[in-house]
């Protein structure tokens, strides 16, 4: 009896030896057969990269234009306890307010928005602002417009500065204007003229920083 009980407990130990051994073996072949799948990509990968120096010929680098983030937001006056400020979307309120469209300057603006700055012709805010959706802009013929996309709409009122913009006429151009050479970087619209007072000051130091849009306003700001 005592044979049979440890002759028992010698296959059970070497069963597990035999599974412990295997289990390992499995798992590199594993691995192998990854390595086996990921060959021809990496074939691939080395021949688009003998291929490279063969292309530059052709205009191949691209131009980007800046262009802003994202709608911009109010400022929450003052702060919580904990000293932190916040902000708000522009639907937040208007979203709730039926749009008065005879609004176009800083005089009829007396229960919100004071402070700020207009000079730009005599167009209404909603030639430019979406009285149906106050985190975008809108066309004249109603077309919604991301405000990533601000420079359509500069581009529908001004055609000629957004032609010659778009021949690097206006506006500069940062980067290479070869553009087998290198990449090219413009300025948006908006990086040199505010919206609101478009005029090109006479004397300008630098370019204010691109943070106009969903960084807190500050006093300086010049709305
Ligand atoms: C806290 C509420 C509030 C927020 C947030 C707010 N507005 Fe207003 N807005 C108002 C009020 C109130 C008026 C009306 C002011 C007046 O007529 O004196 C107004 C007026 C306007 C007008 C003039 C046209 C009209 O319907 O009166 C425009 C354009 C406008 N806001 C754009 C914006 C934009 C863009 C944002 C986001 C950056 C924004 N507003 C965020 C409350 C708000
Ligand atoms: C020529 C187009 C245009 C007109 C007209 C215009 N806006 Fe704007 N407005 C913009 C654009 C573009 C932005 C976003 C750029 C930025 O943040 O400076 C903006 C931003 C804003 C903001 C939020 C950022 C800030 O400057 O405080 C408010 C509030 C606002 N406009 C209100 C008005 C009001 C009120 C009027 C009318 C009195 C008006 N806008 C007229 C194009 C316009
Ligand atoms: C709805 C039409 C309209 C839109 C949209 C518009 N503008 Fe204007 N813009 C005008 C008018 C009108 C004038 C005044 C033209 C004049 O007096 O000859 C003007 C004048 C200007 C001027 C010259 C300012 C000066 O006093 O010398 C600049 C710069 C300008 N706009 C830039 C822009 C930019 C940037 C945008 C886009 C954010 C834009 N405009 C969107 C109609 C528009
Ligand atoms: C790198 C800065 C810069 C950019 C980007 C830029 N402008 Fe200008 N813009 C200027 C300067 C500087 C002037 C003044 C030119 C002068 O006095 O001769 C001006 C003048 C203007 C004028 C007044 C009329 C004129 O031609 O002198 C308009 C309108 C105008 N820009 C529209 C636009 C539009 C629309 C865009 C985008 C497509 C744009 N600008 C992009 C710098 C810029």
């Amino acid at each position: 009896m005592p044979r049979i009980t440890s002759l028992i407990f010698v296959s059970l130990i070497a069963s597990m030896v035999i599974a412990a051994l295997v289990t390992p073996l499995d798992q590199n072949s594993d691995v192998i057969a990854a390595d086996d799948e990921s060959a021809p990509a990496n074939a691939l990968l080395a021949e688009s990269a003998t291929q490279a120096p063969a292309r530059p010929k052709s205009p191949t680098y691209t131009v980007t234009i800046r262009r802003p983030d994202g709608p911009p937001r109010i400022e929450l006056a003052g702060s919580d306890p904990q000293g932190r400020s916040g902000t708000v979307a522009c639907s937040t309120c208007h979203s709730v307010r039926p749009p008065a469209f005879q609004n176009r300057n800083a005089t009829t603006l007396d229960e919100f928005h004071q402070g700020m700055q207009f000079n730009h012709g005599t167009i209404a805010c909603y030639s430019c602002h979406n009285p149906d959706d106050a985190d975008s802009l809108r066309l004249a013929d109603g077309t919604r417009v991301d405000y990533s996309d601000v420079m359509t709409l500069c581009s529908q009122c001004h055609g000629p500065q957004a032609t010659s913009f778009a021949h690097g006429a206006h506006g500069g151009i940062n980067g290479f204007w070869d553009l087998s050479r290198g990449p090219q970087v413009k300025n948006n619209c908006v990086d040199c003229h505010d919206p609101h007072a478009p005029a090109f000051p006479k004397m300008i130091v630098d370019f204010k920083p691109k943070d106009r849009f969903n960084m807190p306003h500050t006093d300086s700001d010049d709305h």
